[in-house]
């Protein structure tokens, strides 16, 4: 059942929205989506900005720093949910991290505080001039790469969640899982982030099913349970089934 009382983005796929998430994700978060290699990271987060504008028509914006533009776009229009009305009315965009990081003089090492200074403003500005409510970073671990120490991503992390609970916007940082520890991610984005989405692989039988978990979701109430998942060529899609 739908939570009446806070502003939910829905994520326009079947059961994550009305049996995990209670309506949708909470509006003004941040939520991590997490898993290994080939799991559905990016499909999953670009099937959310396509099912915003389409069905909610929200506008919504990707920030690739691993894959280009045109090889993104290339694997996701393979899929029904892409739709190139949305990309040719600014509905969905596209845009590539490194040529932002050249055009800034941020293609270098180690950046500085006032890179990372400057780097917030752009993604402000961007979420700003678009009215982006949607925001996905493809991947949050490749962006934080160059950042000096710990302590200084986190404050990048917090003020990123500041950036996107202002707009009441939803946001997406795709992570690599951190392997072989307790946590999600190797640099502990998970407790600054205000959700968790875990994907993954298990053997059931003699066959490999993926597989969805709400890890955590701030403000909420939501299902723990892990979900079966398919990718299909409609894209992600989950099933009652539980594990
Ligand atoms: N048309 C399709 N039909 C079914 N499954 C597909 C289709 N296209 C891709 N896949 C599956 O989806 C997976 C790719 O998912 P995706 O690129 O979203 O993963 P990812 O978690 O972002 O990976 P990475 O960590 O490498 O970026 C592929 O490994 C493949 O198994
Ligand atoms: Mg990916």
């Amino acid at each position: 059942m739908d939570d009446p009382v806070i502003d939910r983005c829905k994520t326009g796929i079947p059961v994550l929205d009305d049996r995990i998430l209670r309506g949708g994700i909470p509006r003004g978060t941040m939520v991590l989506v997490t898993g290994s290699s080939g799991v559905g990271k990016t499909t999953l987060s670009c099937q959310f900005l396509f099912n915003g504008a389409t069905m909610f028509n929200e506008n919504g914006l990707l920030f690739t720093l691993t894959e280009s533009v045109s090889q993104m776009k290339r694997f996701m229009n393979q899929f029904s949910f892409y739709d190139e009305e949305a990309v040719e009315k600014k509905k969905v965009q596209f845009f590539d991290m490194r040529a932002i990081y050249k055009q800034m003089g941020m293609d270098k090492d180690q950046y500085t505080v006032s890179d990372m200074n400057s780097l917030l403003r752009i993604i402000d500005e961007i979420v700003t001039n678009y009215n982006i409510k949607r925001l996905v970073i493809d991947s949050i671990t490749a962006m934080i790469f160059r950042m000096p120490d710990k302590e200084k991503i986190r404050d990048f992390l917090y003020r990123l969640g500041n950036i996107i609970f202002e707009h009441n916007a939803v946001a997406l940082l795709t992570a690599e899982e951190a392997s072989g520890t307790r946590f999600y991610t190797e640099q502990g984005i998970e407790f600054i982030c205000d959700g968790i989405i875990f994907l993954t692989e298990r053997e059931v039988g003699n066959t490999l099913l993926r597989s969805l978990q709400v890890v955590k979701l701030r403000g909420t109430a939501h299902n723990r349970s892990e979900h079966e998942m398919v990718i299909t060529q409609s894209g992600i899609a989950l099933t009652e089934r539980t594990f």
